[in-house]
């Protein structure tokens, strides 16, 4: 990717000047600091950005963003002057090799298989993870049309399993199963990338 030259006012964010600009920039959580889609590598002028925040930090280790200079550019907030940076390529987040991201155990697999039945023309569940909840993420569990490029995908009993590539660091490691909560039944998520937890076990910070 080329690089650019980006003037910048004081106090300006930078994902904001690079869209006036017209440069097509992900920013697929809105600027909250949930996706790193925005990640940009500062050649020259990163003195003049406001310093990376612990959170943003490791959002970029999250996702793998480990070029010197990585940024995300709904966080960086000028101090006035330029900056030279690049659009890096999207990478992939790794899998561990050789095994699932997420543990699901039998009985969440034929519960999540008898869901999917409900679902004509589905080729999978897919688990992700949204900006939501009490504690900042929540979990979401859907029966997907298709599999997307750079899905996390694997096989468990009789069930096929998608995890979206922005969610993978999210849920790499985690287990999905189903306990028994009173009369009712429901999927759990226990993952170990979950720094806190709600009340409702439905969202966690990371
Ligand atoms: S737009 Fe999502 S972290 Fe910047």
């Amino acid at each position: 990717m080329e690089r650019l030259n980006v003037g910048l006012a004081k106090g300006e964010r930078v994902l904001d000047r690079m869209l006036d600009l017209g440069i097509d920039l992900a920013h697929e959580c809105g600027g909250t600091l949930a996706c790193a889609s925005c990640c940009i590598i500062v050649h020259e002028g990163a003195q003049t950005l406001s310093p990376p925040s612990d959170d943003e930090l490791d959002m970029l280790e999250r996702a793998q963003a480990d070029d010197p200079g990585s940024r995300l550019a709904c966080q960086a907030i000028a101090a006035g002057g330029d900056v030279v940076l690049e659009i890096p390529a999207r990478k992939i987040p790794a899998r561990v090799a050789g095994s699932a991201p997420v543990s699901v155990t039998e009985g969440a697999a034929k519960f999540l298989a008898a869901q999917l039945a409900k679902h004509p023309g589905a080729v999978a569940v897919r688990l992700s993870v949204q900006p939501s909840g009490c504690s900042g993420f929540g979990y979401r569990i859907d029966p997907a049309d298709s599999i997307r490029e750079g899905d996390g995908v694997f096989e468990s009993g009789a069930v096929r399993i998608a995890v979206d590539a922005l969610s993978l660091p999210y849920l790499q490691g985690a287990t999905l199963d189903l306990v028994q909560e009173g009369l009712a039944r429901r999927l759990r998520f226990d993952n170990p990338n979950a720094r806190r937890s709600c009340g409702c076990g439905e969202s966690f910070g990371a």
